[in-house]
């Protein structure tokens, strides 16, 4: 009984090789595993022997049994999925992966890293929440000056027993000016791309999160030539080879003297049009020459050293230049508005 036991196993292996499809795997079932198949039979006939042989061919019946049915099992799952793959149609096109895209103020902001880094800055970073001190002092803002009125400061307190810190949401990247003249002293070139706050109350153009991009060149000599050819550049590179730029006086507590840069319009180049309320132009960025006491702050000798500053908002550049018409959408987290462009 035993070697009838062997000759069905060996039996169902060449047979279970050369199975092909779901056929074949039925008659092996049938031959061998039903109920009414081989095995059962060597099973059945079990019960005449022996108490000792039931017990040693009985086990290894079961043994052989399960073997085989696991075998089967595996074969079947292979022979399945070649007969599934027969199936697919190749021709069906496939479903789109959805890919997100980079926001308009992202793809503005690297813009503007690629431009300035190709002219030798590097880019520089700093806290957003910032000391008094840096955001308004070191920039020539002493505190009650009514400089400090031109941003509405969100006021951080933090208070415990032993210390007491004056702490705000930056209103601007200009603080970084300081950090960064600290950290590597002059000459030095530098842009700092970031995100500010101010205490508005939002409206379509107005909003207490927006990101600004500033930039400083400190070496000898620099002079208001270099400040009006590097802002020359920028207003092409954002606007366009036809752009050009004019500089009306402002006043900046951390430059001296200081002023706005403004761009003919993109849209009307010049014309007058919606965009630029009929003036032809837009104004787009602060500049000037960095105040002495600003460079102090930053540890520079001002006796030797000279600079130029300049910062503007990438959230209303985003705005102007794809034509967005109410800030708010930008943190709306709006699928709607998000997955244009
Ligand atoms: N910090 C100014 C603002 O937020 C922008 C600015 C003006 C930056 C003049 C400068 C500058 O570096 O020289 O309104």
């Amino acid at each position: 009984m035993k070697n009838k036991l062997q000759t069905i196993r060996e039996e169902f292996f060449e047979k279970l090789k050369q199975a092909q499809n779901a056929e074949h795997l039925r008659e092996i079932e049938l031959k061998y595993l039903s109920r009414k198949g081989e095995l059962s039979s060597v099973m059945h006939n079990l019960k005449d022997l022996s108490l000792d042989l039931k017990k040693e061919l009985g086990e290894l019946a079961n043994n052989i049994k399960k073997e085989l049915e696991h075998s089967f099992e595996e074969t079947k799952k292979i022979i399945g999925l070649q007969a599934d793959n027969k199936f697919i149609d190749i021709t069906i096109p496939g479903e789109k992966v959805k890919r997100g895209h980079l926001n308009p103020i992202t793809i503005i902001q690297r813009e503007m890293e690629d431009l300035f880094t190709s002219l030798g800055f590097i880019i520089a970073d700093g806290p957003e929440l910032e000391s008094d001190y840096f955001n308004f002092t070191a920039l020539n803002i002493p505190p009650l000056h009514p400089a400090r009125d031109m941003q509405d400061t969100f006021y951080v307190d933090i208070k415990n027993q032993e210390d007491s810190f004056d702490l705000v949401m930056r209103t601007h990247t200009s603080p970084v000016q300081i950090r960064t003249m600290k950290k590597f002293g002059a000459p030095l070139k530098a842009v700092i791309p970031g995100r500010c706050f101010r205490n508005e109350a939002t409206d379509a153009r107005h909003e207490h999160t927006f990101y600004q991009f500033e930039g400083i060149m400190i070496a000898e000599n620099i002079n208001f030539a270099n400040l009006k050819s590097l802002l020359e550049i920028v207003g092409k590179k954002l606007f366009g080879p036809q752009t050009k730029l004019r500089m009306r006086p402002k006043f900046y507590p951390f430059v001296e003297p200081g002023n706005n840069g403004e761009y003919t319009c993109f849209l009307c180049e010049g014309q007058g049009c919606r965009v630029c309320k009929n003036t032809g132009w837009l104004e787009i960025v602060g500049a000037g020459l960095i105040h002495p006491n600003v460079l102090r702050a930053g540890g520079i000798d001002p006796e030797k050293y000279s600079g130029l500053a300049f910062g503007f908002g990438l959230t209303r550049l985003a705005m102007l230049k794809y034509g967005i018409n109410d800030v708010r959408l930008f943190n709306s987290g709006d699928l709607k508005f998000l997955e244009q462009l």
